[in-house]
């Protein structure tokens, strides 16, 4: 059984918040279309106890890097705000340039063709973190109906993790989103994806977490290992609120073929680096699915799922609520669109549950879930519907087949036209 841990409310002097399972556990709340007045679908969704006007959440990474971008981000709408990750010595974060590639979806590169992949080997905040501290302090004092959720990762040290934690929850932010995926330059330090990629390191730094965390804590997992829901169960067991996934997929986007080197090319060499956009979707669906099924079935009383990978549309954003996502993150979509994208995604998110008669996300969060079997099920299943489909065309062997519920359908069966 897990034990109860007390996690005071970091911004206010009010009683301590008993962290029992349905406190922050629940993970959504649903709250109706008549509730919000309008006969609009309703986007709104309560996250451990976060309200958001929306589902859609700033992604960790350069569109949440410094205050005047977060600032644009609450001015346009998105539901909350992921801060670029931030560590307690900035010093030791060296940035390169260029630390971005693209793919294109024409083969021979045509600038005129739509970006599909994006790959970055940008490392984490290189903001002294006092610095991104007063600003989010400043962001939660213009806004504090808005949900601010501040990304962290620390070196292997549970003093270093206790410090951080501390230090970033007292400016102010709503949550903490535990980066335990970035898959370059942090690993060196044995941070990030070198953590999240170790099941016995991930239970030792998870543990340090939570007994220290006393707002929600959602776990960033990476998709460079085998199987992400044994991390991702490591993290819930040791009482993290949330999963968010995924990071970035390890890549190297391209040898230039002239150079004969590898891109993106920084004084003629190069590192892998992660890889984002709507390339990733459909394998970002994949690690999602995986994860929503864990906490449907192992944490039956409730744990978040917040979605990211290659979203640029409503539709992208419906397929992971379908799935099980509470939200949906978005990092490359909106360095490649810009903010004003969140009003595109909520109209496109609303013109999709107008078509099914949806009034919440709660309507259908997790919908087509059900829907996902082994391979061995499915020709099963197969082998069955085959059955039937002859049965039926060949009509009734014998009239002792004939029966009263089915009378109507058993004659149709034998009819020509
Ligand atoms: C340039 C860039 C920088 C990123 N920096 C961070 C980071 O500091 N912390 C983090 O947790 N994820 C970071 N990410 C990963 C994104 O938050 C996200 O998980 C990933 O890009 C997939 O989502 P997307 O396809 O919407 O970008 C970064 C992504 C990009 C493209």
């Amino acid at each position: 059984m897990e034990s109860l841990t007390l996690r005071a409310s970091p911004s206010s002097t009010a009683s301590p918040l008993l962290r029992l399972p349905g406190r922050r556990r629940a993970a959504s709340v649903r709250v109706s279309a008549s509730a919000s007045g309008a006969g609009e679908p309703d986007l709104s969704v309560t996250v451990n106890g976060l309200k958001m006007p929306n589902p859609f959440v700033i992604g960790s990474g350069p569109p949440g890097t410094n205050y005047t971008v977060m600032k644009r981000a609450f001015d346009e709408g998105w539901g909350g705000v992921i801060a670029k990750t931030v560590s307690l010595d900035a010093g030791k974060v060296i940035n390169v340039t260029p630390r971005y590639a693209r793919l294109r979806a024409d083969p021979n590169g045509s600038t005129k063709s739509p970006i599909i992949g994006w790959q970055n080997i940008e490392l984490i905040s290189d903001r002294p973190l006092e610095t991104m501290l007063n600003e989010f302090k400043q962001l939660k004092k213009e806004y504090p109906d808005r949900i601010l959720i501040g990304s962290i990762m620390e070196e292997y040290n549970k003093a270093a993790w206790h410090e951080l934690i501390e230090r970033v929850e007292e400016s102010g932010v709503d949550a903490l989103e535990i980066n335990f995926s970035c898959p370059h330059g942090m690993p060196e330090r044995k941070m990030g994806a070198a953590v999240g990629q170790d099941c016995a390191l991930l239970e030792e730094v998870s543990g340090w977490i939570n007994e220290k965390a006393t707002v929600p804590v959602w776990s960033k997992m990476t998709p460079n290992i085998t199987d992400i829901t044994e991390p991702s169960r490591i993290a819930l067991k040791s009482g993290s609120e949330g999963i968010a996934a995924i990071n970035t997929i390890m890549s190297v986007m391209g040898i230039d073929l002239k150079t004969l080197r590898p891109e993106p090319c920084v004084e003629g060499y190069s590192t892998p680096g992660g890889y984002s956009a709507r390339a990733v979707h459909p394998i970002a669906l994949a690690k999602v699915m995986q994860i929503a099924r864990l906490i449907k079935e192992e944490f039956p009383e409730g744990r978040s799922l917040s979605a990211i990978g290659g979203v640029e549309t409503g539709n992208d954003a419906a397929e992971f609520i379908l799935l099980g996502a509470d939200t949906v993150q978005v990092c490359t979509g909106v360095m490649m669109h810009g903010y004003g994208l969140v009003k595109k995604l909520c109209t496109e998110l609303q013109d999709f549950m107008r078509m099914h008669d949806f009034s919440s996300i709660e309507d259908f969060r997790g919908a087509s879930l059900p829907y996902f079997t082994t391979h061995t099920d499915l020709v099963q299943r197969q082998k069955e519907a085959i059955k039937q489909r002859k049965a039926i065309r060949m009509g009734l062997q014998s009239d002792k087949d004939w029966t009263g519920d089915g009378f109507v359908k058993e004659t149709e069966s034998m009819v020509s036209n």
